[in-house]
């Protein structure tokens, strides 16, 4: 199930009383207006250079509301006439005033957000105006965001995809608004205070196309009252391809602003409607899994060099599809390792190897006991604080079955051999918590014949286009590092704002136990994509699957996703610039799995279309300690 959107707000063309039009707003379900800034009665003309723009009077004063109204019931519209890139000097300067004088209007009023039409591709002059207003150090405009309302097509885009009357136009893709958008946010690349309103037009581009903007950080859905149908019952609805479009927005946090004249019985039937749209939304078992926690950026846990604590233990244990998984993968094992016959005369000894808090042991007893199976377990765990909990385990419920060693798995000197080997030492990316090291260590006391759960891992990546995760990054505060350090560590974070440019890939795998002669866990491997469509590179997710045992899986790679688990969310593996892509191109990622005496580390660059510096050469920004 989705979410309702945050808010919904009805927008106004004009409105000489702002009062009545939120009252009115109000009384329909909406929470805020969008006006323009200035007086509808008190436009300046915009070729009338004979005022002065400071003189001129053009706003109504800020009394006719409370300073709480402007902030929370109103979006103001900078006026649609400026035209900060008009070859015309004098009427670009009277803009470029006028667009100032109307922003610090705004912040006046306290306002967070301002409203503003884009509406063509060039817009360099009104990029660095943006810009010099956002991101000064002597600005006190900070922290104020400017939304850009951008629509979802173009009439010369539509002419293009709809008649072949029309002579074949190579320019048409720059018609297409995402360019208009993508030019002017990488000119504005420094700052994260320019957001999009996509306004859903009539006729939508193609699927492609439209799903480009899941990577982009829109704030505002912008919806026509002219897109609705009228239904059997005579209320509003919409077409099939825009419910599509519009319930894969509702993954997100996003408010609505309803805009154009009210053409059903009333203007509370379109909240409804877009309420009841958004809520319905079936999101992918990847995103319902984690709402709430979409597109914070956490550092991935090192749960061989750091002791776990019991909050996160506590976090994993409620995952309720992960253990179940383990419990069947026990239990199917066990069936094929002891015939009926033997039920009554064959042990079998299960090491669960990093057994935590002892979630693991649980679900083997259980197996054992489903599958009528007698069992020995050794619950193997170097964390004391952990430790304490499996010894109360052992006393209060497993009993004398269970045998709790505190211990590295890589130096124990086990007492026997087991038949079944049980961890889980996965992270986001399948071996970057170095189960591949550790089970290396602990797979010296699995019978020849025995049974590693899991039997192997598998990580994947995926370029991807989120300005959200790379500005995220960028804004990290990390003192005293160089500035490549926050672009060289990879990042756990559930991603809701991206968008795949390319099918993933698989990366490296590892299979256990390890019966090479030479046992090697470093890697390299060459990957090439295909960018689907012009789009920019951010960087790349990474995920892992894993088989535990035969046909159990689980996985949290979006197509494979194991629905209903949440113990993981993938990585984020930044790149140090953003690399723009056309329809076509190839990226060719290159990444290595590196290690030394005391940690494991990966790098990673990009050498197509456009080569980029190697990334965390030597670990020289983030390992995982051995
Ligand atoms: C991801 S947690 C999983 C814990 C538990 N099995 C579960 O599923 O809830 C991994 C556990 O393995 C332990 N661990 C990691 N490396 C280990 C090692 N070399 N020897 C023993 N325990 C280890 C950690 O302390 C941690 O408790």
């Amino acid at each position: 199930m989705g979410r309702k959107p945050r808010s919904f707000g009805l927008d106004f063309p004009a409105a000489a009383n702002i009062s009545n039009a939120i009252n009115t707003a109000a009384d329909c379900g909406f929470g805020f207006v969008s006006v323009p800034l200035a007086h509808p009665m008190l436009r300046r003309c915009a070729n009338d250079q004979s005022v002065p723009v400071e003189k001129s009077k053009w706003m109504r004063t800020d009394l006719v509301l409370s300073a709480n109204d402007w902030q929370v019931r109103v979006i103001p519209k900078i006026s649609s006439w400026l035209e900060l890139d008009s070859p015309n000097e004098g009427f670009r300067k009277r803009s470029e005033e006028v667009f100032h004088q109307e922003l610090a209007f705004a912040h006046h009023l306290g306002i967070k957000a301002v409203l503003m039409d884009l509406r063509r591709r060039h817009n360099v002059n009104l990029a660095r105006h943006l810009l010099s207003r956002l991101t000064s150090e002597n600005s006190s405009y900070f922290r104020d965001e400017v939304w850009l309302q951008i629509p979802t097509t173009s009439r010369k885009m539509n002419t293009a995809s709809c008649r072949n009357d029309v002579p074949e136009d190579d320019d048409e893709d720059k018609d297409d608004p995402w360019h208009w958008w993508d030019d002017l946010r990488l000119l504005c690349s420094s700052t994260m205070r320019i957001k999009v309103a996509l306004e859903v037009t009539a006729d939508l581009p193609s699927e492609e196309k439209l799903s480009r903007w899941y990577g982009e950080p829109i704030e505002v859905l912008v919806i026509p009252t002219s897109l609705f149908f009228t239904n059997k019952a005579g209320y509003p609805t919409l077409s099939k391809a825009h419910q599509r479009f519009i319930q894969k927005c509702a993954a997100r946090e996003m408010t609505v602003l309803v805009t154009g004249g009210n053409r059903h019985a009333s203007l509370r039937h379109y909240v409804q409607y877009m309420n009841h749209l958004f809520q319905s939304a079936e999101l992918p078992p990847h995103i319902q899994c984690n709402l709430g926690f979409e597109d914070n950026l956490q550092v991935p846990l090192q749960p061989l060099a750091d002791h776990l604590e019991s909050f996160t233990y506590e976090t994993f244990e409620k995952d309720p599809v992960k253990y179940t998984e383990y419990g069947n993968a026990v239990y199917q094992a066990l069936l094929d390792r002891v015939p009926e016959a033997e039920i009554e005369t064959n042990t079998q000894v299960i090491m669960v190897v990093g057994a935590g808090r002892g979630p693991l042991v649980t679900q083997t007893i259980h197996a054992a006991k489903k599958a009528n199976r007698k069992i020995r377990v050794y619950a193997v765990e170097k964390n004391p604080n952990a430790v304490v909990t499996l010894m109360d385990l052992k006393k209060v419920s497993w009993g004398d079955i269970v045998k709790v060693v505190h211990c590295d798995m890589r130096k124990w000197k086990a007492p026997e051999k087991c038949d079944i080997l049980v961890s889980e030492l996965l992270g986001s990316f399948g071996d970057n918590e170095l189960s591949p090291e550790c089970l290396d260590g602990a797979q010296v006391f699995l019978k020849d014949d025995g049974i590693s759960i899991p039997e192997s891992y598998r990580s994947y990546v995926q370029p991807i286009m989120s300005m959200r995760l790379y500005n995220e990054t960028r804004e990290l505060k990390i003192c005293d590092k160089p500035y490549y350090y926050k672009f060289e560590q990879t990042y756990v974070v559930a991603q809701t704002n991206s968008y795949w440019i390319a099918p993933r890939q698989q990366l490296f795998e590892f299979i256990h136990p390890n019966r090479s002669e030479v046992v090697d866990n470093t890697r390299y491997k060459r990957l090439k994509f295909v960018a689907s469509e012009d789009s920019t590179l951010y960087g790349f997710t990474g995920y892992f699957d894993t088989t535990l045992y035969k046909d159990i899986t689980l996985s949290i790679v979006p197509d494979t996703y194991s629905r209903g688990m949440f113990s993981w969310f993938p990585l984020y593996i930044p790149i140090m610039e953003p690399m723009s892509l056309k329809k076509g191109d190839p990226i060719e990622l290159l990444f290595w799995r590196r290690r030394d005496q005391t940690k494991v580390w990966y790098e990673w660059c990009v050498q197509r279309p456009l080569t980029t510096g190697i990334h965390n050469i030597n670990g020289r920004s983030s390992t995982i300690g051995l």
